[in-house]
């Protein structure tokens, strides 16, 4: 016979500081304070949990003890049977004034172990092969018959309250799984993964309101006598028994105490972090951070206005002292890891990204990954829930880094949606990934446990499976393959996700719900800025002779032109609104697809004299463009299309004062229609200093690729030594024009551009500029200017441009680089 007395443990430490209100919302009632003890048997890990709650009613005090027994995760009980005898109302007591934190073995609690023999004897001579009753005979033994040496335990000549319920085998209930406790972050059990059963509940009910008597009602001590009945096959091949002696602590007190006896034993080591805390200390510090930040650079940008006038440009001999000062070096190291970190990393065929985005996306990883496993001890299921409690403290950042009006990431940083737009695809796979491991492990622990089938289709899981279906569709369809397939696929199907997620994770966890509503009310925020933002205008759309480009030029309200002259090299969103799609039926799929068009294009150049701005587009094979060139086909002259534009956006806005005193030299490069992008600037920096170094390299694959220029631009460019022209299709070709149109004008422009082939190319028929010597010749031009350079146009000849201006930063140049793309 076994029964060793085991201590009362504080269920507020154990119970893993869980708070009684988590526990109450999915197993019953609400708990003011909980208990719990372990049953000491060789046997398993077992332990007794008791919750208990008080309400008042009509000058009704009623007390409610609820009892759980824990047994370790997924237990195979085999044939064992067993029952708990609960001695409720008996007259045990802990030592001690204060009864609500008192604890201690079932000896200190005045329970005669004269008695426990007594009530042990009858156990064992109980017929458990009696089935389901077996259980309540012994209650009816019990209750029947005082034993002597229980007299004193029971206060009275009877037991008042004697409950015997089977725990093991027939009649016993089924285990409270805890994920059936989603909604919760913790369970009232140590260790976590331990499952729960609903054994027993009792109630008491007093009129005498005073605190004295409630609380010993409340903290009272109930012994359980526990009892297992040996079976071959079963948990024990013998009889064995357990008296426990449990009551409820006051949780709040001994929280306490528990907590500085932790603190002095761990004597600084690192206590155990609640996620929640922890992410909210983060989101805390970034969030000043952010805002010293924003500070720091409106003050510097204010400062700096304020100086414009005193600075002086520094000369070659400044800059040398500056090199070789004591921080001359470092700075230079600097740069070049700066470099380092912002080259493209290609593997398997594929480009990943940037080594910054890479690295820094890791080392993002990595501590999320520790926040998901700090304190979660070796607690499957609390380890679970924290891969989707950190993914989904994720979201409001991950839906900020997307915005494309406003962005307060991008506003800091002085970078635009694009630029921040690199991080959301960082931040993305970062979530995506734990929210994988978050089903990964949900679904391996209902399969391990054989309840997946029924477990799945309940609402709480079968949201969570929906919200990571949701997640695995937005990253397929964000894969390379498919966005070049179809855009429409990728971005229809990131849309839906990205409104359906947060009100599915809603109603999965509702412990997310700071974190939800935040990312959706960003979300929408930027979606209705956006909207009233866009406006529809009446553009003339002409197709260029001999090439595959579109003229559009559209009128902008005057009260927004100031924005669209502000910032050469900037872009706009175009879409087509409902009187110009190909589909006039407003249910037809054609019609409705340019629901979800926004295509960016950026803004050529912004007439003088008028509101006019004017754009051009290379036809492609999506729907975008070949309803342009479907529109632009269909007009005659003089003819206008409806098209809405929302803009400008891009980082060229943030870009520094090419025309001030930051740079000696400007490189200027495009390929094809990237001309676009680098024309408005190469024209603003030559009306406002005329005399700046700059050099603008464009290459073309046809003369007509370059006869778009605005009239008054047109000739000056041809004629302007700093722009250097490279025609890099067959010439031939290119002047007899492969388009569909043709005009006196445009045989006059290749006429013209042929000259000009001709005094820069010897290979009359195809040369590409050589961007080495370009770029070297401007390095060398001055061992300590400093030089921009602004690329847009294929990947491949950004890709080179970028190897060739390494090699100077490498060498300790100072360099401003940007690299304006669209494809990812
Ligand atoms: C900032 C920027 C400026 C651009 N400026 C010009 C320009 O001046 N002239 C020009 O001819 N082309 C420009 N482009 C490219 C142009 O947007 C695409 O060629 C065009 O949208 C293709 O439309 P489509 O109907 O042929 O194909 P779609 O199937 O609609 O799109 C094809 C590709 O275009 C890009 N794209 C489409 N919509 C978006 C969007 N909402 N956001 C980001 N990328 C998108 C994607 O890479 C996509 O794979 C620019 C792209 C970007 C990102
Ligand atoms: N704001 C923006 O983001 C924006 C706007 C518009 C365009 N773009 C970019 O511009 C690109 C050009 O579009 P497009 O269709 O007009 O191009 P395109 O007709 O293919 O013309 C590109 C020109 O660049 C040359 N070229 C390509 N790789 C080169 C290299 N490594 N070194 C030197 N020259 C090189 C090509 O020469 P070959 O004939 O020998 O190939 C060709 O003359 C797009 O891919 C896009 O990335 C960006």
């Amino acid at each position: 016979m076994r029964y060793s007395f085991l201590e009362t443990v504080t269920l507020a430490a154990l119970a893993g500081l869980s708070s009684a209100q988590e526990l109450s919302s999915t197993i019953v009632g609400t708990f003011g304070d909980i208990g719990l003890a372990r049953i000491d048997t060789a046997i398993e890990e077992l332990s007794w949990v008791r919750g208990n709650s008080i309400t008042d009613d009509e000058g009704e005090r009623r007390i409610t003890s609820s009892f759980y027994l824990g047994t370790p995760f997924g237990l195979d009980r085999g044939d064992t049977r067993a029952c708990a005898a609960f001695f409720h109302q008996s007259t045990a007591r802990f030592p001690g004034d204060h009864v609500d934190t008192a604890q201690g073995s079932c000896a200190q609690a005045s329970v005669d172990s004269a008695c426990i023999d007594a009530l042990v004897t009858r156990a064992r001579d109980l017929r458990i092969e009696d089935g389901e009753d077996a259980c309540e005979k012994l209650q009816e033994d019990f209750l029947g018959n005082l034993d002597r040496e229980c007299r004193g335990l029971a206060g009275t000549d009877r037991w008042e309250s004697v409950r015997v319920r089977p725990i093991f085998g027939p009649g016993a209930p089924d285990v409270i799984l805890s994920s059936d406790n989603l909604t919760s972050n913790c369970w009232p059990i140590e260790p976590k993964e331990h499952d729960l059963a609903f054994i027993e509940s009792h109630e008491v009910t007093t009129r005498n309101l005073t605190a004295e008597r409630a609380n010993d009602l409340f903290y009272n001590v109930t012994p359980i006598l526990t009892v297992f009945y040996g079976a071959e096959n079963g948990l024990t091949a013998n009889f064995l028994s357990q008296m426990t002696c449990l009551k409820v602590v006051n949780s709040s007190v001994a929280l306490e105490a528990i907590l500085e006896e932790q603190r002095e034993e761990e004597e600084g080591a690192a206590p155990a972090i609640h996620v929640s805390g922890a992410t909210a200390a983060i989101t805390g510090v970034v969030t000043v951070l952010s805002l010293l930040l924003l500070a720091g650079s409106f003050l510097a940008r204010r400062s700096r206005r304020h100086h414009t006038y005193y600075v002086a440009v520094p000369g070659s001999p400044v800059l040398k002292q500056q090199r070789q000062n004591a921080l001359g070096p470092w700075s230079a190291t600097a740069r070049s890891a700066v470099w380092w970190l912002g080259d493209e990393v290609a593997f398997l065929g594929r480009n990943w990204g940037q080594r910054g985005e890479l690295i820094f996306g890791s080392l993002w990883a990595v501590w999320l990954l520790s926040l998901c496993v700090i304190g979660t001890g070796n607690d499957y299921l609390h380890l679970t829930k924290r891969f989707g409690i950190v993914a989904v403290s994720q979201l409001p950042i991950q839906y900020v880094l997307a915005l494309k009006k406003f962005n307060p990431v991008a506003f800091i940083f002085r970078s635009s949606h694009e630029g921040v737009n690199r991080w959301h695809r960082v931040l993305g796979r970062v979530i995506y990934y734990l929210m994988c491991l978050h089903a990964a492990f949900y679904l391996n622990y209902f399969y391990q446990t054989g309840i997946l089938g029924r477990r799945i289709i309940d609402i709480v899981p079968a949201l969570g499976l929906t919200a990571f279906t949701g997640m695995v569709l937005l990253n397929t369809t964000a894969l390379s393959i498919i966005r070049r397939y179809s855009y429409r696929i990728f971005f229809v199907s990131h849309l839906i996700v990205a409104l359906a997620l947060p009100p599915v994770l809603f109603f999965h966890h509702r412990s997310s719900t700071f974190y939800v509503v935040e990312a959706l009310a960003l979300f929408i925020i930027d979606l209705a800025l956006r909207k009233t933002d866009t406006f529809t205008t009446d553009a003339s759309l002409v197709p260029i002779p001999g090439s595959n480009l579109i003229k559009i030029v559209a009128p902008v309200p005057p009260r927004k032109i100031s924005r669209f002259r502000e910032s050469p090299g900037t872009h706009i969103y175009l879409s087509i609104p409902a009187s110009s799609r190909p589909s006039p039926s407003a249910v037809s799929a054609a019609h409705y697809i340019f629901e979800f068009m926004f295509n960016p294009f950026t803004i050529a150049s912004v007439d003088q004299h008028s509101t006019d701005l004017t754009l051009i587009a290379r036809c492609r094979n999506g729907p975008m463009t070949q309803n342009l060139t479907r529109l632009a086909n269909g007009s005659t002259a003089g003819t206008k299309v409806t098209l809405s534009i929302e803009g400008p956006y891009g980082c060229a806005a943030r870009f520094p004062n090419f025309t001030g005193p930051q740079f000696d030299q400007i490189l200027l490069v495009a390929g094809g229609v990237g001309a676009s992008f680098v024309l408005p600037i190469y024209r603003f920096i030559m009306s406002e200093k005329p005399g700046a170094g700059v050099t603008m390299v464009w290459a073309v694959r046809s003369a007509s690729d370059a006869t778009w220029l605005p009239e008054d631009a047109s000739r000056s460019i041809l004629e302007d030594e700093k722009v250097q022209l490279y025609l890099t299709g067959d010439i031939l070709e290119s002047m007899s024009g492969t388009g569909t149109l043709g005009g006196g004008d445009t045989e006059l422009e290749m006429d013209h551009l042929s000259q000009r082939q001709h005094k820069y190319s010897p290979d009359r028929n195809r040369r590409r500029p050589d961007l080495r010597k370009i770029v070297d010749d401007i390095f060398k031009h001055g061992v300590e200017e400093r030089v921009a350079v602004l690329v847009c146009g294929p990947e491949g000849m950004a890709h080179e441009l970028r190897r060739y201006v390494g090699t100077w930063v490498r060498k300790g140049r100072k360099v401003w680089w940007h690299n304006e793309s669209f494809s990812w």
